[in-house]
């Protein structure tokens, strides 16, 4: 069987776990493949909220296994918090959970890393979640990682000294004041790779081959959006793997030629959360409206997420990076009440109108030109099949489809499971 994707189209926070949730009935393996714990992916049923960073979106579902791919990196004290929460929900992750050898390991000084780096940058700071994901994939790419199958090395301790005594020189390069007790930290650390090595740790490019091989569906969770792939979003404003279709295929060790359907995921507007350029930002009313009834704060950080209009150009351009061939369109309920809506569907560049995703779109080379829409009125939050939709909805969703070629397969009208309205192909 192919392997389905779903991916963020955006700045991430579109809604992935919640659709990956969704989803999970149809498949008998969710598959992370990228990022770490920068990721916070929300859940709603049974009136309860439940947030993932790590361990993939179908781990409430007693029939589907949750694979952690090698192109994960693994904080495993968050990791251990994680599945603390797991545990008080009674969720048996022990049977339902696998995780690969070759992902890699996020030391404590990983996460000191990123805050001297992002503290030199000053102004100039990405807005890390200061996870340690830059750092971890900078050793991976270095060939200077520890992955998780080294941890069943009898010395893999001196493997952690070594690098961590590294790490620790290269902090004091940064001409920045990082407060850190480091016996603390590791006393946490190695508590928590104890409980990461009581779970099951598998060769899983094997397992995902073997499983396609006996006609198990997958579906692999993205995490993050395409507009903050290390090569094809807004770089340096991006994090540092690929989140884009291509990442789950080095991600997971799955041929391209094995890549069955592709979902992408956008909000009916756009949010952003860190630094980096944004076109269609709103500093108005209308993006303080969205933030709010949005509730548009991050689910790692807590930091508030910057709003604006939906940006056709950007979208488009993720699409076709990703070979979408089904749209999934979210958190439409928040525009209700809007008068009009507006969508960007061109780039003033450079005194010359333009359709495609240029190299640079920061404000002093690009302005968003808009087409605008009629809104609606109607509270969407109730509603449950397609037929209910108001007319102008349908309109704005049905100019979108036609401007990417690609059908709108699900509208997402609320953050519990059950708002979610599925439309016909
Ligand atoms: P992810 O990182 O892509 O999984 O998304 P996040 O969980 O970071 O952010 C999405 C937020 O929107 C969460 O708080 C969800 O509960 C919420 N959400 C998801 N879908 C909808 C929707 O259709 N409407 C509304 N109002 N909220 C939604
Ligand atoms: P999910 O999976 C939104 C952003 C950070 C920062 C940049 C780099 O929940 O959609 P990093 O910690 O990777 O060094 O941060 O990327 N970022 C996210 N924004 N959703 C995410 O994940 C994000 N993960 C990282 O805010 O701008
Ligand atoms: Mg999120």
């Amino acid at each position: 069987m192919a392997v389905d994707l779903l991916l963020g189209l955006q700045w991430g926070d579109e809604g992935k776990g919640k659709i990956v949730d969704v989803l999970t009935s149809n498949y008998n393996i969710i598959a992370r493949f990228q990022g770490g714990p920068n990721a916070g992916h929300t859940l709603v049923f049974n009136g309860k909220k439940h947030v993932l960073h790590t361990i993939p979106s179908g781990i409430f579902h007693d029939d589907a296994t949750n694979l952690v791919g090698n192109g994960v990196v693994i904080d495993p004290v968050i990791f251990k918090k994680e599945l603390d929460k797991l545990e008080e929900q009674d969720v048996d992750y022990r049977k339902s959970l696998v995780i690969s050898r070759k992902a890699h390991i996020i030391l404590p000084t990983h996460r000191l890393l990123d805050a001297a780096s992002e503290a030199s940058k000053g102004k100039a700071k990405i807005g890390s979640t200061l996870k340690g994901i830059g750092p971890t994939y900078m050793d991976k790419t270095g060939r200077n990682g520890i992955r998780v199958g080294d941890l069943e090395l009898d010395n893999w301790k001196d493997i952690y000294r070594t690098l961590a005594n590294k790490h620790e020189s290269m902090i004091s390069f940064y001409d920045v004041e990082i407060e850190y007790d480091l016996a603390d930290l590791e006393k946490e650390f190695f508590e928590a790779v104890k409980v990461l090595k009581s779970l099951k740790f598998i060769d899983s490019e094997e397992y995902v081959y073997q499983a396609q091989k006996a006609g198990k569906t997958i579906l692999a969770e993205g995490a993050q959006g395409s507009l903050l792939d290390i090569d094809f979003g807004t770089y340096p404003f991006v994090t540092s793997s690929n989140t884009t279709a291509a990442g789950a295929c080095t991600g997971l060790g799955v041929a391209p030629n094995q890549i069955g359907e592709v979902f992408g995921i956008f909000k009916a507007y756009t949010t952003r959360v860190g630094s980096g350029p944004f076109p269609t930002e709103l500093f108005d009313e209308d993006g303080e409206t969205m933030g709010r009834v949005g509730n548009e704060f991050g689910a790692t950080t807590g930091r508030s997420r910057r709003c604006g209009w939906l940006d056709l150009i950007a979208l488009k351009y993720a699409c076709q990076v990703n070979g979408v061939t089904q749209l999934m369109m979210m958190k439409g309920d928040v525009l209700s009440g809007f008068k009009t809506l507006k969508v960007c569907t061109a780039y003033k560049y450079k005194s010359e109108v333009i359709n495609h995703f240029p190299y640079n779109i920061e404000p002093e080379n690009v302005e968003p030109v808009y087409t605008e829409f009629n809104g609606w009125e109607e509270d969407l939050t109730g509603m449950s099949e397609a037929s209910q939709l108001p007319k102008t909805l349908n309109e704005y969703i049905e100019f979108l489809e036609k401007e990417l070629e690609i059908p709108i397969t699900i509208v997402s009208v609320g953050p519990d499971r059950k708002q979610t309205i599925f439309r016909k192909r």
